[in-house]
């Protein structure tokens, strides 16, 4: 593996896949495609764009794909509509993107024959019960709530009869809830995080028993790229690091640590259809392919990300009032 096409990689967890991937090996050439959405932003890519190759184009352009798949060896596609509550409001462009847009890659890595891993969400399997002692694994049957989640199943579904079908080298991983640098600002922690800063309460949707289970970027990364190095062609894995946590627990945390008062939040209007929680076990990531996160403690993470935010609001500050007026509107 040498050429690396990243698909979505002006967005949260692909940009910070390019800036993993370098640190490992400065000699991989990747190239990233994203079409610079709402979620993508150049500025995100920072001062990586001088070391890697970046084509402003659609997922769904099958010229386009065809051509940049031909000059690469492996495809990490990332590239998706990946927020649930703007599916709730408009599903279009999720089965455009996640659905067509993954299509679209899979006829290329047949065409040209290379290698594929297909990023995923354990929102496919839906969700548990607060006190089931179950949680997800490589066997929980699909069973998707929201219009993001389904069109992320369906692409799910796309890879893994191309790997069936056509003999497509691929493999998928599903992950839990991820957090850290430069996710968009309409998201849970940065959302909060950002308001904060911003002298806005943070928003708890509903009563926040909901549960998810919280990985740093970094940890899903390492993990996808041992999946690269030593997975199985046609196998899944779960991606997890045993970070359940509901979401009022998380945001009295992020208010204690940001020097406020624990019950300086409001809440608002609950999400059509929540999903009351997600749990992964990544046993199988980690007996067959030895992978172990780094951070371990969820709130040595979260100082982390806070202190990201509050360093970089050029980054975000772009961003917030337009993501603000939404919520906004829809009474959250
Ligand atoms: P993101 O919204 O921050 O980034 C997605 C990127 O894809 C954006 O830069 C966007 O511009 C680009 N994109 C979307 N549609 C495109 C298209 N048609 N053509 C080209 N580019 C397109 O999302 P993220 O959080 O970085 O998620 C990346 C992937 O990881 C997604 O597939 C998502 O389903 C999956 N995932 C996310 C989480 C999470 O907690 N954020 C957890 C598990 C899996
Ligand atoms: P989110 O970051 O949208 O991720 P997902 O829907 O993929 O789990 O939301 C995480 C949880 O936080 C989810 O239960 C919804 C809840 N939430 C809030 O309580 N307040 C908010 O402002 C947002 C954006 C989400």
């Amino acid at each position: 593996m040498k050429n690396i096409l990243v698909t979505g990689g002006a967005g949260f967890i692909g940009s910070n896949f390019a800036r993993t991937m370098l640190d490992k090996n400065p000699r991989y050439k990747i190239t990233i495609i994203d079409h610079l959405g709402y979620a993508g932003d150049e500025s995100t890519l920072g001062r990586l764009k001088r070391k890697i190759n970046f084509v402003k184009g659609d997922i769904a352009d099958l010229e386009l794909i065809d051509i940049l798949v031909g000059q690469n060896d492996t495809v990490v596609h990332f590239a998706a509509e990946s927020h649930n509550d703007n599916s709730l409001k408009d599903p279009w462009p999720f089965v455009q993107s996640n659905i067509i847009g993954t299509y679209s890659i899979l006829e290329a890595v047949r065409k040209h024959n290379k290698r594929l891993h297909h990023i995923s969400t354990d929102e496919v399997f839906g969700d548990l019960e607060l006190n089931d002692p179950r949680r997800f694994n490589e066997a929980t049957p699909y069973n998707p709530s929201s219009p993001y989640s389904a069109t992320k199943a369906g692409s799910d579904h796309l890879v893994r009869a191309w790997v069936r079908s056509f003999g497509v080298k691929a493999t998928i991983s599903n992950c839990s809830n991820n957090y850290g640098p430069y996710q968009h600002v309409e998201k849970f922690i940065p959302r909060q995080i950002t308001n904060i800063i911003s002298g806005i309460k943070p928003k708890l949707y509903g009563t926040g028993e909901q549960v998810r289970d919280w990985i740093h970027v970094d940890d899903h990364n390492s993990a996808v790229a041992l999946i690269l190095e030593k997975g199985k062609i046609g196998e899944t894995y779960l991606i997890g690091a045993d970070g359940e946590r509901n979401n009022k627990d998380v945001i009295e945390l992020i208010l204690s640590i940001m020097g406020k008062n624990k019950n300086e939040y409001e809440h608002v209007k609950d999400r059509a259809g929540h999903d009351m929680r997600y749990a992964i076990n990544s046993s199988k990531l980690q007996k067959e392919l030895d992978w172990q996160p780094k951070f371990n403690n969820f709130e040595d993470g979260l100082k982390q990300t806070i202190e990201w935010y509050s360093n970089n609001q050029d980054w975000w500050q772009p961003q917030k009032a337009e993501t603000e007026k939404k919520y906004k509107k829809a009474g959250q």
